[in-house]
């Protein structure tokens, strides 16, 4: 029996699940997963949004055999940082959220993007959650909680550079760890 192996959240995790079984579906029924929302189930809407290896991926339509071996990351584990926190207060702030729907999947896009772009502008923004739908906005808010995420994070990230580099060698390994993370969350 094919085991499929991968990081969720952060711990490795297994199923025995068969290897053409959705991602979502294994997310979401084996692993209790239930911030991975099923919209269109065909790679259009993006509420199924997760990251793999911190690229953003849509999880109904990849089979679970393509992330053996591979760090996945939920809204929920997103969720339960400070940078992820911070994400969802911006959206409060900036007024964005409306049936909520479609939010967790933009979370995981706008985490997506500031991991890879510290200030992105509005073109930016637009571009990386593209590929997330929502019926409800018309974007614009989404677009300034995203901005205002940015801000918060280019803030804390100032901030906390001073501590940082007082321990010596801290630093480095840091920007290491981050490198080979793709994230200090
Ligand atoms: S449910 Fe996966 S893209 Fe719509
Ligand atoms: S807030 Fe309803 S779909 Fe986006």
């Amino acid at each position: 029996m094919h085991i499929t192996r991968f990081t969720l959240n952060g711990k490795e995790v297994h199923t025995h699940a068969h290897p053409l079984t959705r991602l979502i579906d294994v997310l979401r029924e084996e692993f209790g997963m239930t911030g991975v929302k099923e919209g269109c189930g065909e790679g259009e809407c993006g509420a199924c949004s997760v990251l793999k290896d911190n690229m953003i991926v849509n999880s109904c339509i990849m089979a679970l055999g393509m992330v053996d071996g591979c760090s996945i990351e939920t809204p929920e584990g997103i969720a339960a940082t400070a940078r992820g926190r911070a994400i969802g207060d911006a959206y409060a702030e900036a007024g964005a959220v409306q049936c909520g729907f479609c939010m967790t999947g933009m979370a995981v896009a706008t985490e997506a993007l500031l991991r890879h772009t510290a200030r992105p502008d509005e073109a930016e923004i637009r571009t990386a959650i593209s590929g997330n739908l929502c019926r409800c906005t018309g974007y614009a808010l989404i677009v300034e909680g995203v901005k205002r995420a940015a801000a918060a994070r280019a803030q804390g990230a100032a901030t906390e550079a001073p501590r940082a580099a007082a321990v010596p060698g801290a630093e480095t390994a840091a920007r290491r760890e981050t490198a080979a993370k793709g994230t200090d969350s």
